[in-house]
This record gives structure tokens, sequence and C-alpha cells, in this order.
């Protein structure tokens, strides 16, 4: 009899559901069992390779947001951060997971690295490029519609430029969260004085949360705070 419910889709999966997403292939791109040094490959395999795919969606809201912004559809570009903004929350989340691995452990999974390091992230260098790409958009959306940034701040009107503002903001710091969250888990696994595989000391990742995109939206809480007479420090 003919089922309403089979397949429609044309191509190999079983189900339309295996075809769509394509799970024999995504299933396929870990290594098995007997090519294991370590069961907690396949937890290091899984935790990268699923952030890579939340960080191609996270680059990919960022785009949209940047062509909107282009034309200044103010509110679009910023769901579009938003939706980023989740993505890189829940990569946060789940590094979680990889402070399970004990010390030793990674230390006997090591060497199947190879020089691999995280430097070499497709998705993190599609952040940092959006990033720069986005402070760049931003100065120009500014200019373009004559806005004074400090004074959105103060009118108390949270209409969609403050909004956009501090989504931007969102983004930023949700990046500057991972990198803090990563630092320790680091710490916590290989300590930190020991040297990654690109030659980086996990000291220095350190300082790695204190990078900002959107340093022209920091700056209006300093001015906001000067502004208001609030006593500031000596600062570049
Ligand atoms: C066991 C867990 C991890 C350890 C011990 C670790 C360790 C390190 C170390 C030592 C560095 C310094 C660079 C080097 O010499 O290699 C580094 C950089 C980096 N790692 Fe990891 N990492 C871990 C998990 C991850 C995960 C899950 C990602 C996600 C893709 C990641 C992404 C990065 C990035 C993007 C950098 C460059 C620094 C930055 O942008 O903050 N790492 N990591």
């Amino acid at each position: 009899m003919n089922d309403p419910y089979g397949p429609v889709l044309p191509g190999s999966g079983k189900n339309d559901y295996e075809t769509y997403m394509s799970t024999d292939q995504l299933l396929a791109l870990q290594k098995g069992p007997d090519d294991w040094v370590s069961k907690d490959e396949l937890l290091f395999q899984v935790t990268h390779q699923s952030t890579e795919l939340w960080l191609k969606l996270a680059h990919s809201e960022c785009e949209e947001a940047l062509a909107l912004m282009a034309q200044d559809d103010t509110n679009g570009a910023s769901a579009c951060l938003r939706r980023s903004t989740q993505c890189i929350r829940l990569i946060r989340y789940q590094l979680d997971i990889l402070s399970e691995l004990t010390p030793w452990d990674f230390l006997r999974l090591r060497p199947v690295l190879g020089n691999g390091s995280g430097f070499e992230s497709p998705g993190w260098r599609s952040i940092r490029q959006v990033g720069a790409a986005l402070s760049d958009q931003l100065d120009a959306y500014v200019r373009r519609r004559g806005i004074d940034m400090a004074q959105t701040y103060v009118s108390g009107q949270h209409g969609s430029e403050y909004r956009l503002f501090e989504d931007l903001i969102d983004w930023d710091e949700s990046v500057s969260l991972w990198r803090a969250r990563h630092y320790k888990l680091a710490e916590r696994i290989i300590g930190q004085f020991t040297v990654g595989t690109k030659g980086t000391p996990v000291s220095a990742l350190k300082d790695m949360p204190d990078t900002k995109f959107f340093l022209q939206l920091w700056r209006v809480r300093s001015e906001l705070a000067a502004m208001s007479g609030t006593q500031q420090v000596d600062h570049a």
C-alpha cells in the first residue's frame, strides 16, 4: 500500500530525514573506535566539529546583518545579530563538557592532533573577519544617519538604534565570554605554563577576552561616565 508519509525526496537516504540532513555523511566524519587512541577522541571531535557548524551559522547571520545595516534595516540587522549571539553562547556552554576530559586523558590524545590548533579554526577565523567588517559598517551607519552614540544612550529611549548598539555589544561580549571560558578550560586541562600546539602558552590566552570588536561602543560607556561627572582613571 502507498504510504502517504513515506520518503518523497530524491536522494540516497533511507528516509527523508536522512536525505535532507545528510546524516550518513555527517556521522561518517568522526573517527571510529578502531582508530581511537582514546575513547575521548569522539568527545573532542564532536565538540570541535559542532562548534564549527554553529560558527558557520553565527557568521552567516552576521553577513546578513552587515547587508541589512547597509540598507538601514536596523531591526532586521538586530534580529540577525541576536541569533548569531545565541550560537556563540551555545558553543561556550558546550565547552563545559570538555572539562570532563581528565588532564592525563587529554595528554594521551594530544599527539593525534598533530600541530592542529584552535588558531586554525575556520569558524573562529570567519568570526574575527566578520567582527571587523561589522565595526566598519557600524562607523558607516552612524556617519550616514548623523547619530551621536552617547546621546542615543542619554535619551533613555530604547529605540531601534539603541537596540542595535546593545545587540552589537551582546555579540562582542559573547565572544569575550567564550574566550574567558576557553582560557579557564585550557588552564584546567593542560596548566597555565604549558605551550599549545602552535607554540602559544596557555597563560597568553588570559588576555584574549579583552579583545574588543566594537571599541567605539565600549568607549561610549566611559564617555557617559565622564559626562555624568563620575571619576575616571587615565586611559588610552
Ligand atoms: C581540551 C580543550 C582545549 C584546550 C586544552 C585548548 C588549548 C588551546 C591553547 C593552548 C591555545 C593556544 C594556541 C596554541 O598554541 O595552540 C588555544 C587557542 C585557541 N583555541 Fe583552544 N583549546 C581547547 C579547546 C578548544 C575548542 C573546543 C575550540 C573551538 C574551536 C578552541 C579554539 C581555540 C581558538 C579559536 C584559539 C585561538 C585563541 C582565541 O581566539 O581565543 N579550543 N587553545
